[in-house]
């Protein structure tokens, strides 16, 4: 998708992927996903929206680097969080927002780079052990979608763990994003630079009803990842 398809659906609110709660996912696969990684380590979080998780992490003691397109989702993030924050221009496309304040009331150990992540540098991203990608890799479509798992792989220290959510569905009954990416297509994706174990596959349509896509089958799955060492 080319990033004005996603600055339309900021500027538009159709932001239908946006979750008013934590991510259940998260919430229950998390500590397993990450077991091991040292206390306070950074978490990545691509194409992270104004996704409440970024807090939820951060309340866990980690250091949270989400990256996210658009100015709206940012500038909204912080807001309705609460938090105030400081924005910088590092660069041509490239802004930095980062929150303020200790303690749970406040917005500190939280950054988000403004940025098409596929623009940005090494030396933007700094240090990362952990991914939490909810959403993320399912936005893209396939060719885009190798591009960014290679540039995760990259930024990501040896040996780090993470969380990846993707849905799958019958492929001919619906146009992306969301796309379908089933386990085949993620242990493709993963081949050489992450080893990745499926932790639940759920019925999304036994849970919430046939939603408005109208598909016969939708279902999500969770992976724990580990970055090759
Ligand atoms: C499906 S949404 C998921 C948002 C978030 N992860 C969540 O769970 O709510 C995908 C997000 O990726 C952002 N995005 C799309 N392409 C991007 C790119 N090339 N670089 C950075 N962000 C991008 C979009 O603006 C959108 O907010």
């Amino acid at each position: 998708m080319d990033p004005d398809f996603w600055q339309k659906r900021w500027q538009t609110n159709q932001i239908g992927f946006h979750l008013d709660s934590f991510n259940d996912r998260l919430l229950s696969h998390w500590a397993s996903a990450t077991e091991g990684a040292a206390p306070g380590s950074r978490v990545l979080a691509p194409l992270c929206g104004k996704s409440l998780d970024l807090r939820w992490l951060r309340d866990r003691g980690h250091g949270v680097l989400g990256i996210e397109l658009s100015p709206i989702a940012c500038e909204a993030f912080f807001h309705e969080q609460g938090f105030a924050v400081e924005r910088r221009v590092e660069g041509e496309g490239v802004v930095r927002w980062r929150g303020l304040g200790q303690g749970p009331g406040g917005g500190d150990g939280i950054e988000i780079l403004q940025a098409d992540i596929f623009a940005l540098k090494d030396s933007d991203i700094g240090a990362a052990d952990l991914l939490y990608d909810r959403a993320s890799v399912i936005a893209l479509p396939p060719s885009s979608r190798q591009r960014l798992v290679e540039r995760l792989g990259a930024w990501l220290a040896p040996a780090a763990r993470g969380l990846l959510v993707t849905i799958e569905y019958p492929e001919a009954e619906k146009q992306g994003p969301p796309f379908s990416v089933p386990a085949a297509a993620v242990a493709e994706l993963c081949a050489g630079s992450f080893e990745a174990t499926l932790l639940s596959r759920e019925d999304l349509i036994e849970r919430d009803g046939v939603g408005r896509w109208q598909l016969t089958s939708l279902h999500q799955l969770s992976f724990a990842l580990r970055r090759f060492g």
